[in-house]
Formats: C-alpha cells, structure tokens, sequence
C-alpha cells in the first residue's frame, strides 16, 4: 500500500492505495465517484476520460500511486449544482447521447478540446474524438453539441 494524495475537484484527499490500483479504480471505489465510466480498461474507449492536471487523461492508463501530487477533475465537478454547464445543455439539446456510458468522458474530451481549440472544425472534433468511442450516437450529435457549446462559450465572452 501507498499513500496517495490528489486534489479531486478541488478537494485534498489522502488515502492508502494498493499499488496495482488504476486511477479509474481509485476515483470511482475510493473516492465514490462513480460519474467516471470503466468501459475497456484497456486505453480504448475513453469513457474513463477524466482531467489529470488540466489534460483529458484516460484514467485507466495511470496507477493511482503515479498521480500522487496531482489534480484530478471529474464529471462530477463540470456542473455548477442544477446549472448544467454550456457543454452539457448543449448535449442535452442537440442529442449527444442515448444510453449515456460514453457520456462523461466525452464531456471531459469535449471540455479539453474546447480549452485547447475555442473555436473547432467539425474535423478538428472528430479528429480530437478518435480516442473515445460510443455505441450508440453515431457522433453527429456530439460533433453538433460540442460545436454549439463553443459558439455558446464565445457568445457568453462578449
Ligand atoms: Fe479507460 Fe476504456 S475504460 S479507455
Ligand atoms: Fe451510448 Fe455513447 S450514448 S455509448
């Protein structure tokens, strides 16, 4: 066992891991964060997609003891209570999800894509999408939403 301590979505938290744990393990059975999906836990799907340090970050390819010291964000912290963020209504509206599995990690690439490139292509956001998979959409409506929340995100800078 390791003692590892992380910042999760704003809060320090210290716990005793075993080594061999995934980070995705830790966030979800340590910390009961289960807003953060396993779908492969082989670096395939994304639906683990969480922010390391600012970065979207397949949490199933780190060992929690490998992100001691570092700052963990999940899709438990992207709304503001009941208010949905921009990326998420925009989901809502534009039909970016069905049965939803895929949902939270494709928020997670879909804010880091947003912070990284304000304003994207529709080929720069499937580009950017390649390493999260969904079952169910088809990928236009995610494409859509991430697209209408950038033009929200702009709008609300002005
Ligand atoms: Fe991490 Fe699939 S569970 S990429
Ligand atoms: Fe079902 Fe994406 S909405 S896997």
């Amino acid at each position: 066992m390791t003692q590892v301590t992380l910042n999760v979505n704003g809060k320090t938290v210290t716990r005793d891991v075993d080594d061999r744990t995934l980070l995705v393990e830790h966030i979800r059975r340590n910390l009961g964060l289960t807003g953060t999906h396993v779908g492969c836990d082989t670096t395939q799907c994304g639906a683990c997609t969480i922010h390391l340090n600012g970065v979207a970050t397949k949490s199933c390819t780190v060992l929690a003891v490998q992100a001691d010291g570092s700052e963990v964000r999940t899709i438990e912290s992207v709304a503001d209570g009941d208010i949905l963020h921009p990326l998420q209504q925009a989901f809502h509206e534009h039909h970016g999800l069905q049965c939803g599995y895929c949902t939270p990690g494709m928020i997670m690439i879909g804010l880091d894509i947003l912070r990284r490139i304000p304003n994207p292509s529709e080929a720069e956001i499937r580009h950017n999408l390649e390493g999260n998979l969904c079952r169910c959409t088809g990928y236009h409506n995610i494409v859509k939403a991430i697209q209408a929340a950038a033009q929200t995100i702009a709008e609300r800078r002005r």
